[in-house]
This record gives structure tokens, sequence and C-alpha cells, in this order.
């Protein structure tokens, strides 16, 4: 018998169709429901993405209306939600704060096992909704402050700014923040959302996928990138420093993160957009501290290419960003949730639209048959 082809990462393996998104390789656009991003970024709010996301169409005014309007009554945590938050341990990453919360919304819902789409979409609204408000009480719990309700009169970046900081920052600020969520919304077949396809597939429920989804985007290769890329920015500390750290790093066969891509081969297309909302970032600023960041920032990007011709993905503006913006590294890759939710769910439906079960193979190359020896009988 000849061993089968072995794809190991599912690298280039196709494994269904999708409706959602694409990356179009010849302009190296990636669109949602056929829009590209840069246009949504440019024209559209984050609710109308997420909107977008879920049911195909952008909204009219009377549906965006309706839809913001449910999406902030549905903010406010329960005190059992709040309490079993504030116990967790005040040492672990916020990362397993979401993980968690999401599972307990699970065992909160009685319609948790009703996977038709009208019930999938209300439950994924209602973590949209929810999901900030977890991250921004969470950030203020590990500086030691009182979480802050959720105001129904703002939008969802804005209100998301009042929940982590008591105070709205500058328009440059928020509109970054909304590009950010944008761009990250929706990515194909990642491995956080075929994470969750993979869980919906077995008929499981959607908080079980997104429970399980969250998991995935935390380690460092994927969502945990964006924070990966700030302590490796503290690291070096300085621009003049820069190209004799990234010698050293890659002689030590270290990976340098925020950069590099299975998709993209020749840059990811949302980088530019989101460099230049963080340029904007970095000159309203106005602080000797951020023009460092950037000139040490926009340094190593050029050592990359130069030494490696390996490009920057999302998570390396995305990073140095959300630091500008005043959040701490940890919230990072919650940042990152609460932006991929849409994608996550609309992809959970779309699972179940046509599913068929998840399960690979995998050649063995293990021990032949043996006898259980007489020691363990
Ligand atoms: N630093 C150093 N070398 C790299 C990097 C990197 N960031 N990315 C790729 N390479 C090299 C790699 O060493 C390999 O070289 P060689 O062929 O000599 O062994 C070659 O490029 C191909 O790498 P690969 O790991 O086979 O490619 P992949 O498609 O599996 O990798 C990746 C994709 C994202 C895992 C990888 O680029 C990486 O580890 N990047 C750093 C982590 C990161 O930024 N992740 C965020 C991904 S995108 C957004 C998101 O999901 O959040």
């Amino acid at each position: 018998t000849t061993t089968p082809e072995i794809h190991r990462g599912l690298a280039g393996v196709v494994v269904d169709t999708t409706a959602i998104s694409t990356v179009i390789q010849e302009t190296n656009s990636l669109t949602y429901r056929g829009y590209a991003v840069q246009d949504l970024a440019a024209h559209c709010s984050f609710e109308e993405v997420a909107y977008l996301l879920w049911y195909g169409e952008l909204p009219d005014t009377q549906q965006l209306h309706e839809f913001r309007a449910r999406e902030r009554a549905l903010r406010p945590l329960d005190r059992t939600t709040a309490e079993l938050l504030a116990r967790l341990p005040e040492t672990c990453h916020p990362m397993d704060v979401l993980r968690t919360a999401v599972s307990f919304f699970g065992s909160e819902d009685p319609t948790e096992d009703d996977g038709s789409t009208a019930a999938n979409h209300a439950k994924s609204l209602a973590l949209l909704a929810k999901l900030p408000v977890v991250a921004a009480a969470d950030h203020r719990r590990r500086q030691g402050l009182a979480p802050i309700q959720p105001d129904p009169s703002l939008g969802y970046a804005e209100n998301f700014f009042h929940m982590c900081f008591g105070a709205l920052p500058s328009p440059e600020v928020v509109r970054c923040f909304e590009i950010s969520l944008i761009l990250y919304a929706e990515h194909s077949f990642n491995a956080s959302t075929f994470t969750a396809r993979v869980v919906t597939s077995t008929l499981s429920d959607l908080y079980s996928a997104v429970t399980a989804a969250i998991g995935a985007l935390k380690g460092p290769l994927h969502g945990g990138a964006n924070e990966a890329v700030m302590h490796m920015l503290n690291e070096i500390g300085d621009p003049q420093w820069a190209e004799k750290w990234l010698d050293e790093a890659l002689a030590d066969k270290r990976r340098i993160m925020g950069f590099g891509h299975r998709v993209y081969k020749h840059g990811d297309s949302r980088v530019p957009i989101m460099q230049e909302a963080t340029d904007l970032l970095v000159t309203s600023a106005d602080d000797a501290d951020a023009a460092r960041l950037a000139a040490l920032h926009s340094a190593l990007r050029h050592a990359m290419l130069s030494r490696k011709g390996i490009h920057p993905n999302l998570d390396y503006p995305a990073g140095l960003a959300y630091h500008l913006m005043g959040f701490d590294i940890p919230t990072f890759t919650p940042l990152f949730v609460m932006s991929r939710i849409t994608g996550w769910t609309a992809h959970i439906t779309e699972q179940l639209e046509h599913n068929s079960l998840i399960r690979p193979l995998g050649v063995y190359n293990g021990p032949g048959q043996r006898a259980v020896p007489a020691h363990a009988r």
C-alpha cells in the first residue's frame, strides 16, 4: 500500500465552500460578502460589518437602528456572571476570563441546544454585546478598579473605551479602534474559525464552538501574536537596536511575532490600512515615547523585509495601535475576540446550513500490534 500524501497543518487543503469572505489573490484584497475590507473600513461602522457578516447584506437605516438598539440592550451582565468572573484568579490571562464567560453564558441559556439560524443569530448578538463588558471589567480588575457599567447612549467602540477608562478618547483613537475591529472581524478558515466549525460539525452548540475558538485564538501563532508584538518591541527597546536584535533572534531560530502568514505570501492586505490608522495615532499623540516605538516598529519591519523577505501581518500594526490607545498588553487578544466573534458565529451558522462532520485521517507511525506484557496483566 502507498502512504497517502500528508498535508501537515492542513496547508493548502480545501475543506468546504463559504460565502462569507475570501482573499482575492490577483488584487491581494480581502472581501466580506463581496465588499473589500478597505471600503468597509472607510465607510462603515463595526456594527454594520457585524450585520453584513451575519445576514449577508449591509443594513438599511431602519435595520441598523434596530440592530444597534438590540445590541445596546443586551450589554449588561447579570449579577451571577459578574460575581463568577470576579472570583477568577487575578493572575489568569484575560483570554481565560473570556473563555470562561462564554462557557458560563452557555450554561445559563435555556435555548443552548436550539441550533436554528434565528436562535444562533440571537446568541451571536448577545455575545457581541456582552464580551466587551467582560473584557473591560477584567481590564479594570487587573488595575484594582471597579467595573463601569455599559452606556446605552454610546456606540460599540466608544462604549468600550468608556467601560475601560471612564472617559472617551479623541475621535482619531475611536476611529482607529473601529478600523481594527473591522479588519479583525473575519478571515475565512483560519485556525480559530476552523475550530468553531469543527465543534459545530458534531452538532454541538454555539457556546461550545465559541469557547473552543477563543482557546485557539489565544495562541501566539494566531491571535496571541498582537500581544507578542508589543512584548517584542519592549524587549528591543530602541530603534537603533532593531537590526542587531533581529539578526540574533533569527540566528536563534526565533519566530518574529507579527510577521508571516499562511495565506498571504506577498503581504497581508489588511496591513496598509491598519498601518495608516496607527501612523495617525502616533502623529496625534505627539509624544516622545510613541515616536520612539513607531520608529522601532518601522525599523524592525524594514529589517525583516531585507533579511527574510517576510511581510508583517495585521497583528504587527494592531499590537502597536492598541498600546498607543492605552490598553495593557493582556487586553490585546481579547480585543481581537470582540471583533472575530462576528466571523466565528457567521461560520457556525454557515456550517449548520450544509453540515458534514469534520473528521480527517492521520497516518499511523507508532509501534506495530503487540501483546500487553506480563507485568501489566
Ligand atoms: N519569523 C521567522 N521566520 C518565519 C516567520 C516569522 N514570523 N514566518 C515564517 N517564517 C519562515 C519559517 O521559518 C519558514 O522558513 P524555512 O522554510 O526556512 O523553515 C518559512 O518562513 C515558512 O514558514 P511556515 O511556518 O512553514 O509558514 P506557515 O504558513 O506555517 O506560517 C505563521 C504562518 C503565521 C504560523 C508564521 O508566519 C508565524 O509563525 N508567524 C509569527 C506569528 C504570527 O505573527 N502570527 C499571526 C498570524 S496572522 C494573524 C492572526 O491570525 O492573528
